[in-house]
């Protein structure tokens, strides 16, 4: 038998998409031609079994793989671990729920042998691509403004950097893995972002089809990881997109504070009992938005959230004795008043941020 070693491997991340793959592969199968291709399925564990499907397939095909990562969510992670699983010298990129038009995967696989570009992106926004079947005009008017933004952050006019059909050499990918952040849903922008004035970049019309089965998993996480991913790169890296919201839900913390203050001392309560109950409002707020928001790819639930909640309240507590105790040593070594103060915050902030990540939320820091 004729070993198998693919040119080409298609990642296709997927949640609760069962309905789609066996359809997908044998599109794949009759677009490809004599290409040799493998597709990498990258399962979060979907309720409905997607990875179990894959995994049908994959004991009868060859050319199927799949991961099932457990205990993870996010789009652009799962494209992150799916490209890295492979070793074909190029790698694509694909929705799974057909919108994403296979048939002309053979012409960008063709642009990067040629050597024309090493990324090659499936535009619904040149020649006769279009995105009139696939968008609600509400999604079709933030797609126009996010690629505004994106343009900026790339440095170049690409006219779709929002799309999540794009080849690319292998190589390339290699090359920005490490800086690239898992959690957004737009991997191709951050892509782009990271390979700044290094590769040449062209694109390929298509016509965006509806969604058959299933639902579209974008929402308003997917707009608020996207802002994160923007204000990321701005920053030139330095700042963590979990940091960033990190700090967002603790100033959201603030405003339920003063909300709680207010209402105890409405309520007859003495100033010292209101403050306290303010504060553990407060921190019990920043909990469970954080574990909504900056954690949802890990999000604790039942007895593991309650016990996160009672770590939170620690790592705060302990936050708040560093705080104090920066700020009050800043304002006796002569410092102004407001930058004791600030300093005290920055420090109790990021101390908080650094053990919640360390022990609330187990994970490694991105
Ligand atoms: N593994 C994994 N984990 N897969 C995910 C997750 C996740 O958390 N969220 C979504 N997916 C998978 C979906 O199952 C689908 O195959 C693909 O990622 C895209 O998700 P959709 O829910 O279909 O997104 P969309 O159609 O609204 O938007 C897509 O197409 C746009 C146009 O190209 C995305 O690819 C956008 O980035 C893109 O702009
Ligand atoms: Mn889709």
């Amino acid at each position: 038998m004729q070993p198998f070693s693919p040119t080409v491997s298609i990642v296709v991340p997927t949640f609760n998409e069962s309905r789609n793959l066996r359809r997908l592969v044998h599109l794949l199968d009759r677009a490809m031609g004599t290409i040799p291709w493998e597709v990498v399925f990258v399962d979060d564990d979907s309720p409905d079994g997607t990875w179990k499907v894959a995994k049908d397939l994959a004991r009868t095909d060859a050319r199927v793989r799949c991961i099932r990562r457990i205990g993870r969510r996010g789009l652009a992670g799962a494209c992150i671990e799916g490209a890295l699983s492979s070793a074909a010298p190029y790698v694509a990129v694909m929705d799974a729920d057909l919108q994403h038009d296979e048939t002309i995967l053979p012409a960008m696989v063709a642009k990067l042998v040629s050597g024309e570009a090493e990324i090659v992106i499936g535009s619904r926004f040149v020649g006769d691509g279009s995105s009139t079947l696939g968008f609600t005009t509400g999604r079709a008017f933030a797609s126009r403004v996010a690629t505004r933004l994106a343009a900026i952050l790339i440095g170049r006019q690409v006219s779709d950097p929002m799309s999540g059909f794009f080849a690319l050499k292998r190589q390339v990918f290699e090359t920005v893995a490490p800086r690239l952040v898992p959690s957004g849903f737009k991997i191709l922008v951050d892509i782009l972002a990271s390979s700044r004035g290094q590769v040449r970049v062209t694109e390929v019309a298509y016509r965006f089809r509806s969604r058959q089965e299933g639902r579209s998993k974008f929402d308003a996480r997917a707009i608020l990881d996207f802002f994160g991913l923007l204000l990321h790169r701005m920053t030139g890296g330095m700042v963590s997109v979990r940091f960033l919201f990190f700090m967002i839900v603790g100033s959201t913390g603030i405003a339920i504070h003063l909300l709680a203050l207010r209402g105890g001392l409405l309520a007859g309560l003495g100033f010292d009992t209101a403050q306290s109950l303010a504060t553990v409002a407060a921190m019990t707020s920043n909990f469970l938005v954080n574990n909504q928001l900056t954690y949802s790819d890990m999000k604790l639930s039942g007895a593991a959230a309650l016990a996160g909640l009672l770590k939170f309240y620690v790592v705060c507590g302990v936050g708040a004795l560093a705080n104090i105790g920066v700020a009050s040593w800043l304002f006796l070594s002569n410092e102004d008043w407001w930058v004791a103060g600030i300093a005290g915050v920055i420090v109790g902030a990021t101390f908080n941020y650094t053990m919640s990540s360390i022990i609330v939320w187990r994970q490694q820091q991105n």
